[in-house]
């Protein structure tokens, strides 16, 4: 079954039938909304935000581009934000998956139960989200909303999206070879894309307002983790004081969220993570390689130099260092 299919029944052939729409990478296609590639699901879930979804000033918003360590970043954080709460040694992400600890905006809002179960939890609540920032809540900005955006590099971004996605496609669809994913890819036709002006509106918006928006790298916390994880405490006002015990709280944190220590664990080996009605996905899916630089098994050199290329193009002017 398709997501086209399950949405289709409903009633909104008409938004449907006056957007652009290119090949899918996960579904048949996919839909130019307002100057990004959505899937359907994603759609519906940014209209009914819009709609519905009214943030809190304490609320935290993790954005990604799909695959640049969503899944990561939200075990982080949770433990970051809940660590007087929770023992390392009984800590929830040992048994729940960090899909179902830290929900996606745009999927829970399409469940009434589930977002208001979720809305009246402890606070702060951490919602994750790939929502474009010219998409985003009105209220996320005007409360001030503390936002972490996290980059990865675009190649091993490419990469993964197209291992995960060739996972789930289903199997009636045409194949989809890399060539196929690469070409729509650099055409900024990729979930949430173009990835290049998701990257660079939440960079800009990180200059102009660096209290409330925080850039960070995969690449950088698998580099520096210590440092990383310090920045992120300190910007999501819980900061570690100066002491060796502190110390070691970072260090636990980390090793709880290792890739070693997540992916090893029975609920992300055999688990499934249901994100609504229609779109459910094993857990083990989330965690592949985990590594820097992938990309060298999967691209050509040709294709990297295109890649690196556009980058440098896009980004390049923003002050970012690609
Ligand atoms: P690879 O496909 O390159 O292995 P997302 O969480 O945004 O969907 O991104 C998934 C990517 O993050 C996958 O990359 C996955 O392996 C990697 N990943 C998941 N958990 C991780 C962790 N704890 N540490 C580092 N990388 C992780």
């Amino acid at each position: 079954k398709h997501d086209d299919d399950e949405y289709t029944k409903n009633d909104d052939n008409d938004m449907l039938t006056n957007l652009p729409k290119e090949k899918g990478w996960r579904t048949e296609h996919l839909y130019q909304y307002k100057s990004f590639w959505l899937a359907l699901g994603a759609l519906k879930g940014i209209k009914r935000m819009q709609q519905c979804f009214k943030a809190q000033p304490t609320d935290i918003f993790l954005v990604t581009s799909p695959k640049s360590g969503t899944t990561w970043f939200k075990s982080l954080i949770y433990a970051i934000i809940n660590r007087d709460r929770f023992d390392i040694s009984s800590h929830p992400l040992l048994t729940k998956g960090p899909h179902d600890r830290v929900p996606f905006l745009e999927a829970i809002i399409q469940n009434e139960d589930s977002y208001n179960d979720y809305r009246t939890s402890s606070s702060p609540l951490l919602f994750a989200t790939h929502i474009p920032y010219s998409l985003l809540p009105t209220s996320v900005i005007s409360f001030g909303c503390k936002i972490v955006y996290v980059f990865r590099d675009t190649k091993d971004v490419l990469v993964s999206n197209w291992n995960f996605m060739t996972k789930l496609r289903p199997k009636d669809l045409p194949s989809f070879p890399i060539e196929d994913a690469f070409d729509l890819f650099c055409k900024g036709v990729s979930h949430y894309g173009p990835f290049w002006d998701h990257v660079s509106d939440y960079w800009k918006a990180s200059l102009e307002n660096p209290d409330r928006v925080l850039f960070l790298t995969y690449e950088d916390m698998k580099k520096n983790p210590n440092v990383c994880v310090t920045k992120l405490a300190k910007f999501l006002d819980k900061p570690f004081a100066d002491g060796e015990e502190e110390e070691d709280q970072v260090q636990d944190i980390i090793k709880l969220c290792s890739f070693d220590n997540l992916r090893n664990l029975e609920v992300n080996q055999t688990g499934v993570q249901h994100f609504s009605s229609q779109f459910a996905v094993e857990n083990r899916h989330f965690f592949r390689k985990g590594e820097v630089g992938d990309w060298r098994n999967h691209l050509t050199v040709e294709m990297a130099q295109q890649m690196d290329q556009i980058t440098k193009q896009k980004l390049g002017g923003t002050g970012f260092n690609c």
